[in-house]
């Protein structure tokens, strides 16, 4: 009897602390909670474990870019992004596909060549093909072009949009991008992805107008990726405003790159104060994308600050992911749990 009452106690302790990870109050929500990864940390047990424990989708942080993945004219390097969808496999995870088509993390062999538009436009093409041709049926969801918008709104000059570009005026190689992706998958679904466009502004404006240009016309856009590596004074009114007029037309938001940095000291830890208040801005941006029935993932850059590009990218700032250094939960965690367990 008393056995029986141990076996129950920790069955309890257990199913509760299951029915607490994030992947299942996300599972309950309908929506995915993913993190960016690197295979390269597969092998760290805690690594591992909690990755599979609390995440349902996963997104290489790296390894799908253009530069990684085809780093010779003709040569790919799929090895290390399939092992991160093997893994995903293996714990029923959904897999993000990041980035097609981009300005940096180029290979050496774009960057140094000379190529005219023609040359650029049958390179792009068979990038695209290549790329989601070998993940169709594996990754669900891609982010097709990425950060394609300057702050007032303008197109950014890239190799790829006018220098020399592929030779597609404006916005046409965006949507090009996006026919080439739906042919090598007509299933997954099709993003354009940026950064400082959740609320309500010029890149912003200018990302909406191309999302309704294109749905009108039947272009293959399913939604837009808001990468959000923010501070702690997030516009929670903007960015609902903003995503109420995105899904309005049809299309999801997905929230993809997510951290919140706050400041450091020398040894990278932040201030009890600090942690609150990261806790607080996550809480709210959870909160906002599981009001919104198109809003469908959630993904942090990482998941702990042992593995994180901020500190590396802006001085004095850090601990941004929900886990700490030693793969404990942060406020910000529980802050996420209890965003999570509010009803749509
Ligand atoms: C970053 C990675 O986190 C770093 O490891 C890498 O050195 C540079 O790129 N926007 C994006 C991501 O879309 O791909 C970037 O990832 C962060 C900004």
């Amino acid at each position: 009897m008393r056995l029986v009452n141990l076996g129950l106690l920790a069955c309890a302790a257990i199913c509760s602390l299951q029915a607490q990870s994030l992947r299942s109050l996300a599972e309950q929500r309908g929506i995915r909670f993913g993190a960016a990864v690197a295979p390269s940390h597969f092998s760290e047990t805690e690594y591992a474990t909690v990755l599979a424990r609390e995440f349902n989708q996963v997104e290489p942080e790296n390894l799908m870019k253009f530069g990684l993945i085809h780093p010779g004219p003709t040569t790919y390097s799929f090895g290390p992004a399939d092992s991160i969808v093997a893994f995903a496999q293996a714990h029923a995870m959904a897999v993000r596909g990041h980035t097609l088509v981009w300005h940096n993390q180029r290979p050496k062999w774009l960057t140094g060549g000379t190529f005219t538009p023609e040359q650029l436009f049958s390179i792009l093409q068979e990038h695209i093909k290549t790329v989601v041709g070998h993940y169709a049926g594996k990754v669900y969801a891609w982010d097709v072009v990425n950060e394609a918008f300057e702050t007032d709104g303008s197109l950014r000059k890239t190799m790829w949009s006018n220098s020399p570009g592929i030779g597609l005026e404006g916005t046409g190689y965006i949507e090009q991008a996006l026919k080439w992706a739906h042919a090598a998958d007509p299933k997954a679904l099709l993003f354009y992805n940026d950064y400082n466009a959740e609320t309500v502004n010029a890149k912003s404006d200018a990302i909406f107008k191309m999302a309704q240009d294109f749905k009108s016309r039947g272009v293959p856009l399913d939604g837009i990726g808001w990468q959000m590596h923010i501070g702690t004074k997030p516009q929670i009114a903007g960015m609902e405003t903003n995503m109420k007029r995105i899904t309005d037309l049809g299309l999801q938001v997905q929230i993809t790159e997510l951290d919140v940095k706050v400041s450091v000291d020398s040894s990278g830890a932040a201030t009890p104060a600090g942690l609150e208040l990261q806790a607080k801005v996550y809480h709210d941006i959870v909160a906002l994308c599981v009001k919104n029935p198109h809003c469908t993932a959630i993904q942090t850059w990482g998941f702990t600050d042992r593995y994180s590009w901020i500190p590396h990218t802006s001085k004095g700032n850090g601990a941004a992911l929900e886990f700490d250094v030693n793969y404990q939960p942060k406020p910000a965690y529980n802050a996420i749990l209890e965003a999570l367990k509010a009803p749509r």
